[in-house]
């Protein structure tokens, strides 16, 4: 069984159960220091973990170095284990792929801070694929045309991405929120990492600044054993399939997508986002 079904949605079975996810919902209480990042899977939450621990450590490596990111910024929705995440100091640093919907419930209402990290659901799509082949607890994909279906129609991992962005983005004003998008912190990461400092109050000095942005690069986090997912056994995650950092840049979709896959997801695109009102880089004019 790859998969648990949770009120209609799918996650893998690996690291998810429905007491955890039960849990994580309505037994877990947020406090108004929690930082959370909410990613959909593949939109940068490796990277954001990454970014969070190295602003905390004011751009010193040695953590991030020395404990594997799922540990530094775990995943509500994985918790089972009671005090686990309570018995962390504060702030507590957690990641998240939860829609809205299913998110621990106290965070309304709290003075948490989310920070939501989105990125052009085609290279999602694409980085998908590929983690689907290399990870034994996803259904190995049949080629990527069919992929691009069930992606499409949210027959993926923690479902439709449509639903997904719709959800959070409409919570943005409710929400001590923060918007970014993975193509901003790939074309300018120190500016998103000022962003983040400001958004968590926590201003960095130059030196520091540049130790966060050395130790959250793409070579830099490729090389190291605490986020780049080599701890986790072959059988488990294959990277001679395709490596957990695989290409890290916007756009690999271009490579992927036929003309027509691509016209046929930008219709679905347009029709699903027109409300939404917000230009994301990928919506050139
Ligand atoms: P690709 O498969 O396109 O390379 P997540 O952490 O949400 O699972 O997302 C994984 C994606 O983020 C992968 O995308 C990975 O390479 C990319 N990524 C991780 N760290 C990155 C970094 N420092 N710079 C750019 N991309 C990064």
């Amino acid at each position: 069984p790859h998969s648990v079904l949770y009120k209609g949605l799918m996650l893998p079975a690996l690291v998810h159960s429905t007491e955890s996810l039960r849990y994580a919902q309505l037994g877990f209480q947020v406090r108004d220091r929690d930082i959370f990042s909410v990613t959909y899977p593949k939109s940068g939450t490796t990277w954001m973990q990454e970014l969070l621990t190295l602003i905390h450590s004011d751009g010193d490596p040695q953590l991030a170095q020395s404990v594997p990111s799922w540990e530094r910024v775990p995943w509500v929705e994985q918790t089972t284990a009671a005090g686990f995440l309570e018995n962390r100091p504060c702030p507590r640093l957690i990641s998240s792929h939860l829609p809205c919907g299913l998110f621990p419930t106290s965070l309304h209402g709290s003075n948490a801070k989310v920070i939501y990290t989105v990125r052009n659901p085609k290279d999602v799509c694409v980085s998908l694929y590929y983690y689907s082949k290399m990870a034994s607890f996803l259904e190995f994909p049949e080629d990527f045309g069919e992929f691009v279906e069930l992606f499409s129609a949210g027959k993926v991992l923690f479902g439709s991405w449509f639903q997904h962005v719709k959800g959070w983005l409409g919570l943005r004003d409710r929400l001590n929120f923060l918007l970014l998008t993975y193509e901003e912190m790939h074309q300018d990461l120190r500016g998103s990492v000022e962003r983040i400092c400001q958004f968590l109050g926590k201003p960095l000095e130059a030196r520091a600044l540049d130790g966060v942005v050395e130790n959250a690069s793409f070579q830099a986090m490729k090389q190291n054993r605490m986020c780049n997912y080599s701890l986790v056994p072959e059988n488990i995650m294959d990277q001679r399939i395709s490596p957990f950092l695989r290409k890290g840049v916007p756009g690999d979709w271009k490579g992927h997508f036929t003309v027509a896959q691509s016209q046929a997801f930008d219709r679905l695109y347009q029709e699903q986002m027109q409300d939404v009102g917000i230009r994301f880089p990928w919506d050139e004019a």
